[in-house]
């Protein structure tokens, strides 16, 4: 798990991709490219954005590092501490909590011996609950990186974790 980040500086190629984002905006709007902006940047500086990343996104953005920490701690997708190389995200609202969403967390919680907001010790899962994620008909359901996995049950659940383990050793 990276806990340190210094000398931020995002690569050629994510600069090019950001220079593009920009130019959709008028001059002095470039706020409005700051949530691409921190996907990209918690793509590239290790899955979190800590003070330093976020203050370089400021800079590049003309804005206020502190507008950007209100952006990036409102919305879940963005982790301001460092993250296992598996995000798990459990979704606990509305159809997810009727169907079962709670038993799926308090399992995930006993198998990985974490809460959730924590990471596990080897660094390899972290647990989040989120809201709605608009999977409502295949409840409950998780997401992982850019993955959905629905209609969950505990077995299923076992089974992702191994999957998702033995993908990221
Ligand atoms: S309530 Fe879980 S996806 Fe909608």
């Amino acid at each position: 798990m990276e806990t340190v980040q210094e000398n931020v500086q995002f690569s050629e190629e994510t600069l090019r991709v950001i220079g593009k984002i920009i130019k959709r905006y008028p001059e002095g709007k470039q706020k409005s490219a700051l949530l691409p902006v921190l996907h990209l940047a918690q793509a590239e500086f290790g899955g979190w954005l800590s003070a330093p990343v976020m203050e370089y996104v400021a800079r590049m953005l003309h804005i206020k590092p502190v507008e950007v920490f209100e952006v990036a701690s409102f919305y879940t997708m963005f982790n301001l501490e460092p993250v296992g190389k598996c995000v798990l995200e459990v979704c606990r609202t509305g159809p997810c909590w009727l169907m079962g969403a709670e038993d799926i967390i308090t399992h995930i919680e006993n198998k990985l011996n974490i809460k959730a907001g924590e990471t596990t010790a080897d660094g390899m899962f972290t647990l989040k609950t989120v809201e709605c994620m608009a999977s409502c008909g295949t409840a409950p359901m998780l997401q992982m990186g850019d993955h959905y996995y629905e209609n969950l049950d505990n077995n299923k659940v076992d089974e992702l974790l191994e999957k998702f383990k033995n993908s990221h050793q």
